[in-house]
């Protein structure tokens, strides 16, 4: 990929993002709900930890590995659940998946991906996590089903949808899927031209997962797209949903400890916390500022998004009490960039990033960090 090799961080990769896809697009990748201020925020708030770095402590053999679900990884990371990865580049999500088994890190197909739950089974390697989310009932039963027949053996729920958050930037570019070819998207398009290729060549994405004639199915996937969810969603309608899933649950969209005491007490084997990138509500805390009083509250893994751009924030995380980190916006700037080589590129130099981090700091292993490694400015 052009101009690939002189990208030294996740910040050049969104850059050349933001110039390879047409504005539509990155607006959809980037942006966030209503002012951006939890946008923002979701950015700000990692300096309110620093480090305070261990002297004279030998760091020269240092592990990024970690053992998470029963397995080892090779880094405290994932690739988070994202939705309409072909717009981004095509076969996104088979990309993406190929780049996390490669790089022996775990992957999360999306409800709203473009290959469906089976291609993906199908197409890639490594261990198959499926994150729902519940339009219907009885479709988010049809998709459970169907991921336990697959082999996925992780399922996230997200529960942070019940409406749509109030995007203003895809309001504005009356941004609505299908995509459709408007004028104002051929003009970007022009522009854009090698994108405008790659996806001119592979036909427009469509949500596999809800691909059918049906007209039942044309309606889940509006809903969808819109990320108009059950908005009735509750203790009851996840219990079901445990009682459906004999594999590992675990609940995405988590702020509140309480709330994370509730999924635990429901059946999940774990919360993801996170504020949706800052996509649905402007004025949420960022999970990071309840992560240490969440993992000290309950007794399973708590993984953690929203706002991780540098191998120091993952850091921060981990010694916060996270087992592990989910990366949604850093991993598509890569596969925006420069396909699966973007993706692997972005992978690397973030365990390059942790890896110097971990030497800084005097901590031989990730799985070592904690709460002495960081200081909290007040
Ligand atoms: C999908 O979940 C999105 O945030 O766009």
């Amino acid at each position: 990929m052009m101009g690939m090799g002189k990208r030294v961080n996740v910040e050049d990769y969104r850059r050349l993002a933001a110039k390879t896809l047409p504005r539509i697009i990155f607006d959809y990748l980037e942006g966030g709900a209503e002012d951006e201020k939890g946008l923002a925020h979701n950015r700000d708030v990692f300096d309110r930890w620093r480090f305070t770095p261990h002297r004279l402590v030998d760091v020269s053999q240092r592990t990024l590995s970690t053992s998470l679900f029963g397995r080892r990884w090779s880094a405290p990371f994932a690739i988070a659940p994202t939705g309409f990865n072909s717009a981004l580049w095509p076969e996104g999500d088979i990309k993406l998946a190929r780049a996390a088994a490669s790089a022996s890190i775990p992957f999360i197909l999306s409800t709203a991906s473009n290959a469906s739950i089976e291609e993906v089974a199908r197409c890639v390697d490594g261990e198959k996590w499926f994150q729902l989310y519940v339009v219907q009932q009885d479709l988010a039963e049809q998709l459970v089903m169907r991921a336990l027949n697959a082999g996925y053996t992780t399922l996230i729920v997200t529960v942070d949808v019940g409406v749509n958050g109030n995007r203003e930037r895809d309001r504005r570019n009356r941004f609505s899927l299908p995509l459709k070819f408007t004028p104002s998207l051929m003009m970007s398009g022009c522009l854009h031209p090698s994108w405008t290729l790659r996806f001119l060549q592979n036909g427009m994405p469509q949500l596999a997962n809800f691909a059918s004639a049906e007209s039942s199915s044309l309606e889940a996937q509006a809903a969808v797209m819109s990320r108009q969810m059950d908005a009735s969603f509750n203790p009851h309608s996840l219990r079901r949903i445990r009682e459906m899933w004999p594999h590992r649950l675990l609940v995405k969209g988590i702020i509140r400890p309480e709330d994370a005491e509730l999924c635990v007490a429901c059946g999940a084997d774990g919360v993801v916390l996170s504020n949706h990138g800052g996509r649905q509500l402007d004025g949420n805390l960022a999970p990071i500022e309840t992560l240490a009083d969440v993992a000290g509250r309950i007794d399973r893994p708590v993984l953690i998004d929203s706002g991780f751009r540098r191998g120091s924030d993952i850091v921060k995380a981990l010694c916060l009490g996270a087992d592990m980190v989910l990366l949604g916006r850093a991993t598509l700037y890569g596969l925006a960039a420069g396909g699966q080589q973007g993706v692997d590129e972005v992978i690397s130099l973030l365990k390059k990033e942790i890896d110097c981090t971990l030497a800084q700091i005097g901590c031989p292993a990730v799985t070592e960090l904690s709460a002495a490694y960081i200081h909290q400015q007040s």
